[in-house]
């Protein structure tokens, strides 16, 4: 062994610029293109956010109303997509479904494109199909949804925009302008972050000079685990685990005896708190008082004062989110892809920009296997 410094997880490792967004840990802030996220959710619909992810700059009146345009041309689901979905097992995790779907859509789009050597895409190409993705994807995590509730599929309405399109979509009734506002700010939280563990997949794939679709399916896989976007799923077990405020404290107890990971709590880069969390805890509690819940909030804070005085960790970004949707109404199983339809703003801006300043990504290892040995009786030609 050298003594090489490794660098395990690449934590504290900077491998890149970005221009797209800027964590900064010190000053607890997150900004997307310059832009405080807070800031964002309090006065932007997610299609103008997802408009200043990828072009830098947030659209004048016109540039947004043709995003619209163009969202609305790509939302409804080919009945070929609709009947990959459905051979996915029913009782499959929905991100298994999701990845799918896209996987499909992205050949679809991609056929007769030729050799592996045009895979990349042009800038213009891969803005139009990272618009086809956004579009797509509130369409698909509803048609989940609604088939496993053995529901049958829901068509877009022109008239709502995204956030109140994808309740539509969802619920098949139209969503309360509170809800409405809480999911746009809960999607506009979830659009991007930096270098995380799928974004980084995303931009490792398009290293490669693979395609954009593939880069997406790839980072899918990436969230799915419960130490990235699984957790506000996993948020959701525990909540249902301890019940009421009152089981928190023997419920604690054990789950730290056990020494358990407590899911929605703890970040790789906030040490001091998430900086999103106050924005979507605001959230929550309108969704609180609209729906009357106030036992939700109660477990939410106790949990929240126990934890955080035992462990000084602090809740991340999944833990208020995980029960804002349960009140909206989505399965707990469906809380992953719905960060799968917000994230995949964050993925494609950063698969373009790593497009536009490609260098492969490919780390070093040190090796820790067994010494050089041979097989027996090999020998070698002459
Ligand atoms: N519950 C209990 N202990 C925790 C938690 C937690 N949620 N988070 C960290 N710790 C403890 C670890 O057990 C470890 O303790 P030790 O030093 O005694 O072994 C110490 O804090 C450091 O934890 P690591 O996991 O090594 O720190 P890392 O920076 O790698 O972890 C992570 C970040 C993976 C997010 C971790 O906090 C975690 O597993 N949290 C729960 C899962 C979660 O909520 N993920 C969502 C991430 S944010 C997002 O995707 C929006």
């Amino acid at each position: 062994m050298t003594d090489t410094e490794i660098k395990k997880g690449l934590a504290g490792v900077v491998v890149d610029y970005t221009a797209v967004s800027k964590v900064n840990p010190e000053t607890n802030s997150l900004l997307y293109r310059g832009y405080p996220v807070q800031e964002l959710a309090a006065t932007q619909s997610f299609e103008a956010v997802a408009y200043l992810l990828w072009h830098g700059e947030l659209p004048t009146d016109v540039q947004l109303a043709q995003l619209r345009a163009t969202e609305r041309q790509y939302r409804a689901l080919s009945p070929d997509v609709r009947a990959v979905i459905d051979h996915v097992p029913l009782d499959a995790h929905p991100m298994d479904e999701v990845r799918t779907a896209v996987s499909l859509i992205g050949a679809k789009d991609l056929a007769g494109s030729g050799s592996v050597m045009d895979a990349g895409g042009t800038a213009d190409e891969n803005l139009a199909r990272s618009i086809r993705l956004f579009a797509a994807l509130p369409a698909i995590v509803a048609y989940g949804q609604r088939r496993r509730r053995g529901l049958e599929p829901v068509e877009s309405r022109d008239d709502l925009d995204y956030a109140a399109n994808f309740l539509w979509l969802t619920f098949g009734k139209e969503a309360d302008e509170v809800v409405v506002d809480a999911f746009n700010r809960s999607m506009i939280l979830y659009a991007e972050h930096s270098f995380n563990a799928s974004t980084f997949t995303a931009r490792v794939v398009t290293s490669t000079l693979s395609d954009l679709y593939s880069a997406v399916v790839a980072a899918i896989g990436a969230l799915k685990g419960p130490l990235h976007g699984g957790a506000n799923e996993a948020v959701l077990h525990i909540f249902d685990e301890i019940g009421t405020a009152s089981n928190v404290v023997p419920w604690l107890d054990t789950a730290l005896a056990e020494k358990r990971k407590i899911m929605g709590f703890g970040h790789r880069v906030y040490k001091r708190g998430d900086s999103r969390v106050p924005t979507m805890k605001a959230a929550l509690d309108t969704l609180v008082e609209h729906y009357d819940r106030p036992e939700v909030a109660e477990l939410y804070d106790t949990l929240e004062s126990e934890f955080v005085s035992r462990k000084g960790i602090y809740p991340n970004l999944d833990y208020p989110s995980g029960p804002a949707y349960n009140l909206i109404g989505f399965d707990t199983l469906t809380f992953t892809p719905l960060f799968v339809a917000a994230r995949v703003t964050g993925w494609t801006a950063h698969i373009m920009e790593q497009a536009s300043a490609n260098a492969l990504i490919r780390p070093l290892s040190e090796y820790n296997g067994p010494d050089e040995r041979h097989i027996d009786g090999y020998v070698p030609d002459e």
